[in-house]
């Protein structure tokens, strides 16, 4: 089944995987998905599960237990300030040869946010973010046993802060927590980056060589945040804190929250399905607007939303540049059931392969 697309992209569709479509057609905001799992899409309700208590550590994408112990908030706030001093440093870097582009998206454009952020960092370190790498067991094993051994060194100056958390380890164990959150930091900023820019190149349609000259990215990235928000679902696992607040959701359930279905709420948005980046203009503070949750609600606010979008604005703008065109498909393109949301499609660089952004 299809939804269509907004006016302003008519003829330029998405077709869901099928439990992703079957969640987009209940209208009911809370609902049991199975004999475990009851879905939430009421804006007040959701403010009230994420206030409930803290998430558990088990619950944290980046910040889960590594090396058999959780990760010590000193170790984690550590983590994003290195991220953050690296993605400060990518933005004033030029970024590398724009055909780096071309291919499968989402996958070229992470592949290209890792050479551009992180290409600096020496070998084995450099490995363990390489996608031939994470997608083995076995090989990340080795890589990981390779950079515990050796985490290279800073001679020449150019290693990333991440890496440089690695090799500042006090001990195996710390160094064997540090490798596992420059595994997770690197593919979670570059993957969420990367389905961002491609979902918005997506939205913006076929026109959107002409108005890139004059869009306002940064309203095109918010409204993509609302339409497809990479992080389209966010887990909870049950327990008696929730139980008071809805009569459907028991001990045992766990809950799962839907930003995808509150940002297109007829209740919370006038025309919710209409790619309209207009909307942001001259919204201050977007992540105040009542009934969005892009970067989560007030108590489990992601650490790293600051870095998110002026790094996607950048890869976008390299990529309007570079005159990057999607090859196919042309009008319809399909989104799988992944924890990430994003549209898949195949892209070029234009007849100009090499311009770079100055
Ligand atoms: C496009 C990229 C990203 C998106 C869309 C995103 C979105 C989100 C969302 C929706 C939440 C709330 C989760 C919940 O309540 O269960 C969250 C929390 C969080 N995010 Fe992000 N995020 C992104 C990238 C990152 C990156 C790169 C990092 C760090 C490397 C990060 C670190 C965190 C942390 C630490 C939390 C708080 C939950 C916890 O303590 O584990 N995020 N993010």
């Amino acid at each position: 089944m299809e939804e269509m697309a907004p006016a302003a992209v008519r003829d330029h569709s998405i077709v869901y995987a099928p439990r992703i479509q079957d969640l987009l057609s209940r209208g009911e905001k809370v609902f049991r998905i199975d004999a475990v799992t009851v879905g939430v899409s009421d804006c007040d309700l959701i403010a009230e599960i994420v206030a409930a208590r803290p998430v558990l550590s088990t619950e944290r994408s980046v910040f889960k237990p590594a090396a058999g112990a959780d990760i010590h908030h000193d170790s984690a706030t550590r983590t994003i300030r290195a991220l953050g001093q690296d993605v400060m440093a990518g933005i004033r870097t030029p970024p590398p040869a724009a055909r780096g582009l071309s291919g499968a998206w989402p996958y070229a454009a992470t592949t290209y946010m890792r050479r551009w952020l992180f290409s600096s960092d020496p070998l084995p370190v450099s490995l363990l973010s390489k996608r031939g790498v994470t997608r083995s067991d076995t090989l990340s094993r080795i890589v990981d046993r390779a950079v515990t051994v050796w985490p290279g060194s800073d001679a020449e100056g150019r290693s990333t802060a991440l890496a440089g958390r690695i090799r500042d380890a006090s001990g195996i164990q710390e160094r064997r927590q540090a490798i596992a959150l420059y595994r997770r930091a690197t593919a979670t900023l570059c993957d969420g980056v990367a389905a961002l820019a491609g979902n918005a190149l997506w939205l913006m349609g076929p026109a959107r060589e002409q108005e890139a000259a004059r869009a306002d990215l940064t309203a095109v990235l918010w409204e993509t945040l609302r339409l497809l928000p990479p992080a389209w679902m966010l887990f909870r696992k049950g327990g008696d804190a929730y139980t008071g607040l809805h009569p459907e959701i028991r001990p045992e359930d766990r809950v799962a929250l839907f930003p995808l279905l509150m940002h297109r709420h007829l209740d919370y948005w006038a025309d919710p399905l209409d790619f309209r980046p207009e909307r942001w203009a001259g919204v201050a503070d977007p992540e105040s607007t009542p009934a969005f949750m892009p970067f989560g609600f007030e108590g489990a606010r992601c650490w790293a939303k600051h870095l998110v979008v002026p790094l996607a604005e950048r890869l976008l703008t390299v990529a309007f540049d570079n005159r990057l065109v999607i090859r196919s498909p042309r009008q319809e393109t399909h989104i799988p059931l992944r924890s990430l949301l994003s549209v898949r499609f195949d892209a070029e660089v234009g007849a100009c392969p090499d311009r770079r952004t100055p």
